[in-house]
């Protein structure tokens, strides 16, 4: 096993130069540093990310290196100041940062915040590529780097990398406003892991991909080219139990004692949050504004303890957000403040771990109403520190990603200042029995479910995807392979070659009429049919009408309709009989109807079977429709003997009991084989592999699962074994 690096735009410590001049390193605020900061000390990790350096003479560029090194496993990357503005305040916090979060009206444009994007992300790939080795696993996070995976898979074809979101992804209606969108996800499509708190932020992932690329997934598993990429949501935990220690530390009872002290016996309602426009601060604090008007018993009864972090001060919108809070904070606190009494005690900077950690603690109620959040740990943290016996109510944002894992908080939302007020009253007023009720099932989960579960289980997807890499590249139709068949090819005496035709032998095209065959495959079709010791059966779902035609005058065989019609080489066409297809009269209303709300659908009419084409259709909608129209079929023929077979875009109904397995018996069963191949891409196919003897030779072209013994990337592969058996 390999090194565990993890890449992200800030590094977990930071640097400083503290009183005695010497230089010390502390902890980077944010959800990401210290929520990962935690689990990457248990591992054979190097930790990869931008080193927001103060400009000061004291910090030698090269002995922090060295000290990051040896005493954190971090590796710097410095950005120069223009970078630092294009890049990290620029595209990322007023392009993608806004975006992400719904704030389009915050987002800028700008074509050389793009560039800059680009570069510094190539500079973490040009970083990245000098110290990775083959087995490491990189584990790339968040909204800076979004085009790092992309660019690592293309140089490393075979590297494990993961990527995880930390913020929201937005619906595809927000993220088409991107100029920029398609590369975005390319860049993240180059990940084996894409991860993602909520399964929200998963949908909105999987329909912006559809869009923009027609890649469609299968249980959130995405096929591109000869790899999968898997989407997956993966609730970020806490470090339980660092919290969980810190609050029955010494060092806490002190900062309590103290805070208790300044608080007298008021109730205490506390927030906590970087300085950030999307954590509804004005809101919140209009809403305890409307508390104290409604609830004027409540006056000098409570206090609302307000910790905002500084944040990226050189944005614009940031510094626009300060001056908005101090001049409701001096508001709220003019208008209702007394001598003894301040109504918002306003704590502008960051907090060190013992009294965050006291605060949480002695807090009644913990108000947390971001206006969208891709998580939200502050409101796990406060959870953790309540130990056994104490009491507290968190009021928690619906739009907050946590929210979908703490049910038992009160949740509201965050527009309405009426509901927030009305939850202030609700929590101070909650009966301790409740708070604790509450409390316990929250830390079940939050316990369980900590950090290290979290990036355990993100990892565990990460394995999975490399193990199937593996899988799949032993079984994949290699040049050796091929020379393997061919051998046996040349000694074979009667050979029967079964072969699928669309998807196998020619690319799907959009309109079904033009995947006719080329000149280069009738040549090779004519060249294997010109054998005397082979069979070459072309079996299709498509009618006889049209593979006629196409493949007629070839001395081959032709299997139309799965196998309902069949043309033995130099005979004419069977059909195979079946009972009255009654069932046509009460399919085909349905399939029309289909045709008609779906629009750039086609019914196709088969002499045994009819299709509801929708390749042609909104990429959205056409899976959905045909995940209805399966639903409404199924009971409607539920007492014919027919099948519904869903194929590459494809609803067919046909009977059950004429099938491309089937037919591939009656030609094995026509002479005694010494070799056998079969090559198919489609479900129909695998009844054929299904039926065929254990040496018989059977290729699979694509990724998804298969019984074959082979797999083969594209039509192109496929060729080129067919090619190289007429040399
Ligand atoms: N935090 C901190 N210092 C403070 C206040 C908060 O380190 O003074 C931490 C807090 O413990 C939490 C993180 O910052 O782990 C904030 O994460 P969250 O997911 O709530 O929001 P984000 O800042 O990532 O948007
Ligand atoms: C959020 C982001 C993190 C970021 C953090 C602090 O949690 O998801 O990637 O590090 O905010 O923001 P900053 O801009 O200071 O790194």
């Amino acid at each position: 096993m390999g090194r565990l690096l993890i890449v992200s735009n800030r590094l977990p410590v930071s640097p400083e130069v503290d009183a005695d001049g010497q230089v010390v390193f502390h902890g980077s605020v944010g959800g990401l540093a210290t929520g990962l900061g935690a689990f990457y000390q248990r591992y054979d990790s190097l930790w990869i990310g931008w080193l927001d350096q103060p400009d000061d003479v004291a910090l030698d560029r090269y002995s922090v290196r060295e000290r990051l090194h040896d005493e954190h496993s971090c590796v710097p990357i410095y950005l120069d100041p223009d970078d630092v503005h294009l890049y990290y305040h620029g595209f990322s916090n007023e392009t993608i940062w806004p975006v992400f979060h719904h704030f389009t009206q915050y987002a800028v444009f700008d074509e050389e915040y793009w560039e800059a994007y680009k570069r510094v992300n190539r500079r973490f790939a040009d970083t990245i590529a000098e110290i990775l080795q083959p087995d490491d696993i990189l584990w790339i996070n968040d909204y800076h780097l979004m085009l790092l995976p992309g660019m690592l898979r293309e140089r490393f074809p075979d590297i494990s990398i993961g990527f995880f979101l930390h913020i929201p992804f937005p619906s595809f209606e927000i993220f088409r406003m991107l100029p920029w969108r398609e590369s975005i996800i390319e860049g993240l499509l180059g990940a084996d892991v894409l991860g993602f708190h909520t399964y929200d932020y998963v949908r909105h992932f999987l329909s912006s991909v559809l869009r923009l690329t027609g890649h469609d997934h299968q249980l959130g598993r995405i096929v591109i080219g000869n790899r999968v990429v898997k989407v997956d949501a993966f609730p970020m935990g806490i470090d339980y139990g660092r919290f969980a220690e810190q609050a029955e530390d010494a060092e806490t009872d002190q900062a309590a004692e103290r805070l208790r002290r300044d608080l007298g016996d008021r109730k205490f309602i506390l927030s906590v949050n970087r300085l950030d426009y999307t954590k509804g601060i004005p809101a919140r604090l209009h809403a305890y504004e409307h508390f104290l008007a409604e609830h004027p018993g409540w006056q000098r009864r409570v206090g609302l303890t307000m910790v905002a972090v500084p944040s990226r001060e050189d944005v614009e919108h940031y510094q626009m957000l300060k001056r908005e809070v101090d001049e409701l904070v001096g508001r709220i606190n003019g208008r209702y403040g007394t001598m003894d009494w301040t109504p918002v005690r306003y704590l502008y900077r960051a907090i060190p771990f013992p009294e965050l950690v006291a605060m949480y603690r002695e807090a009644d109620v913990m108000l947390v109403t971001p206006l969208r959040d891709g998580m939200n740990l502050v409101a796990k943290e406060f959870v953790a520190t309540k130990g056994d016996d104490r009491l507290g109510v968190l009021i928690l944002s619906e739009m907050a990603g946590a929210s979908r894992e703490l049910g038992d908080a009160l949740s509201v939302n965050p527009f309405d200042l009426i509901d927030i007020a009305g939850a202030l009253g609700v929590a101070l007023e909650m009966d301790p029995a409740e708070q604790r009720e509450r409390l316990d099932s929250m830390q079940g989960l939050l316990s369980r479910y900590d950090v290290v579960a979290w990036a355990t289980d993100f990892m565990e997807a990460v394995d999975e995807m490399r193990a199937m890499r593996a899988e799949r590249g032993a079984r994949r139709l290699t040049e050796r392979a091929i020379e393997r068949i061919a051998a046996d090819y040349e000694k074979a005496r009667r050979r029967l070659l079964l072969l699928d035709y669309d998807g196998t032998l020619v690319g799907f095209s959009r309109k079904p009429d033009a995947a006719g065959p080329d000149e280069e495959l009738l040549g090779l079709l004519h060249k294997l049919a010109a054998d005397g010791a082979n069979e070459v059966v072309v079996e299709s779902g498509r009618s006889r009408e049209t593979l006629e035609p196409w493949l007629g005058d070839l001395n081959i065989s032709l299997v139309a309709e799965h196998g309902a019609l069949q043309r033995w080489r130099g005979g004419d066409w069977i059909a195979a009989p079946v009972g009255e297809a009654l069932w046509r009269d009460d399919v085909r209303p349905i399939m029309e109807r289909y045709v008609e709300r779906t629009p750039g659908s086609s019914l196709e009419v088969k002499q045994y079977s009819l299709v509801w084409h929708y390749r042609g259709a909104d990429p959205g909608l056409g899976p959905l429709r045909a995940r209805e129209l399966r639903d409404a079929l199924g009971t409607l023929v539920e007492n014919y003997d027919v099948a519904i077979v869903e194929g590459n875009r494809v609803v067919e109904v046909k009977p059950a009991s004429l099938t491309k397995g089937r037919a591939a018996v009656d030609f094995l069963e026509s002479d005694d084989w010494d070799f056998v191949l079969a090559i198919g891409d489609g479900r129909t196919d695998e009844e054929v592999f299904h039926v065929l003897p254990d040496d018989a030779y059977t290729v699979k072209v694509g990724i998804a699962g298969s019984r074959a013994h082979y797999r083969a990337d594209t039509v192109a592969d496929v060729r080129m074994l067919l090619s190289r058996l007429v040399r």
